[in-house]
């Protein structure tokens, strides 16, 4: 079989839908599942899986054996320290990378990094993913790869732009301090899209691309609000929560992880990711290498995500 795609991350948000389409575009999808994770893995797409860890390299093995292709999504948003993001997001990329580099036939790798690469001075989580990049432009070899960087992306299943959705259709728009951010945003088909271009065309190289829904130089929470306000067919009212108030709570998240563990979504460093001023996508590049046009606006990615 010459159409063996091997796919991380295809029981979560984002790579759910990649598997989905890959599947529907006729590849044969092997898909790594964690052993907690499996009987609860989807169940609306064809797949071979895999049962494993990302850092075990007997399972590496398996998953790529054979593969045409590697599309590397699993990652974790989740932790209070560096060490959190690194066993998963850089550790287990380096895993992967290495074990596919080694094959014999050797696959074509893609890496679903983050826009939150480009500021790895950020956060935890940013530095991982740029460390993501790294590892895999270190151990790649010859190997053909890419890396998309993703703005926020949503849609049905997303569970971190979601909730301020569903407050805006409320007629609430909670903002954090003086919003002078511009956020490049991505449907979650498009990223589909962009992803089944690139296997079809733009991957003889070792490249890094940006991409974003089409709007340019992304919108600013007005701008957002204002599509909401359209469908709704009504005002939005916006609270502004002040910084100080956030940095509180992302403070006393990381105490209560000391004390009772877990994962903590809101830390220092995801405060400033979300008042960092800057998420403006280019989507060129990738446009002009594989020819991928994103499809879905604003609008009607938001109706989708709450038909
Ligand atoms: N969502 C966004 O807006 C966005 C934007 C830019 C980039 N990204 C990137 O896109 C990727 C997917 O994000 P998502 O929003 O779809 O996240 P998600 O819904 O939390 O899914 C994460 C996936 O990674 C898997 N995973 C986590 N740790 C793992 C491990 N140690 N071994 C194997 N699998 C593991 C999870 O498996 P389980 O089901 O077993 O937990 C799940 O399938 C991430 O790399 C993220 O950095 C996301």
């Amino acid at each position: 079989m010459d159409n063996i795609i091997a796919i991380t991350g295809a029981t979560g948000f984002i790579g759910r839908a990649l598997a989905q389409r890959l599947a529907a575009a006729g590849w044969h999808v092997r898909a790594l599942v964690r052993a907690a994770s499996y009987p609860q893995r989807p169940q609306d797409f064809a797949a071979e899986w895999v049962v494993g860890e990302l850092q075990d390299p007997e399972t590496m093995q398996r998953l790529v054996a054979d593969t045409t292709a590697v599309v590397h999504c699993a990652g974790t948003v989740r932790g209070a320290v560096q060490n959190d993001f690194d066993r998963v997001n850089v550790d287990g990329t380096r895993q992967l990378v290495r074990t596919a580099a080694m094959q014999e036939r050797v696959p074509r790798f893609l890496l679903i990094s983050s826009l939150a690469a480009r500021e790895p001075q950020l956060s935890h989580y940013a530095a991982s993913k740029r460390r993501a990049e790294e590892a895999l432009a270190a151990h790649a070899g010859d190997m053909f790869w890419g890396a998309f960087r993703p703005p926020a992306v949503y849609g049905p299943g997303d569970r971190e732009m979601r909730p301020l959705f569903q407050w805006m259709f409320r007629g609430v728009a909670p903002l954090i301090g003086a919003d002078h951010s511009r956020i490049s945003l991505l449907y979650v088909e498009d990223l589909a899209g962009a992803v089944i271009g690139w296997l079809n065309n733009g991957w003889q190289q070792q490249q890094i691309f940006e991409l974003h829904d089409g709007k340019l130089q992304g919108y600013t929470w007005q701008e957002i609000i204002a599509v909401v306000e359209q469908m709704r067919g009504k005002t939005i009212h916006r609270v502004t929560i002040p910084v100080s108030v956030v940095d509180l709570l992302a403070a006393f998240n990381l105490l209560s992880r000391k004390v009772f563990g877990g994962m903590p979504m809101l830390t220092p460093g995801k405060v400033r990711e979300l008042t960092h001023p800057d998420w403006v996508a280019d989507n060129s590049q990738l446009s002009l290498e594989t020819g991928w046009k994103p499809e879905v606006s604003l609008m009607e990615g938001l109706k989708r995500t709450f038909a």
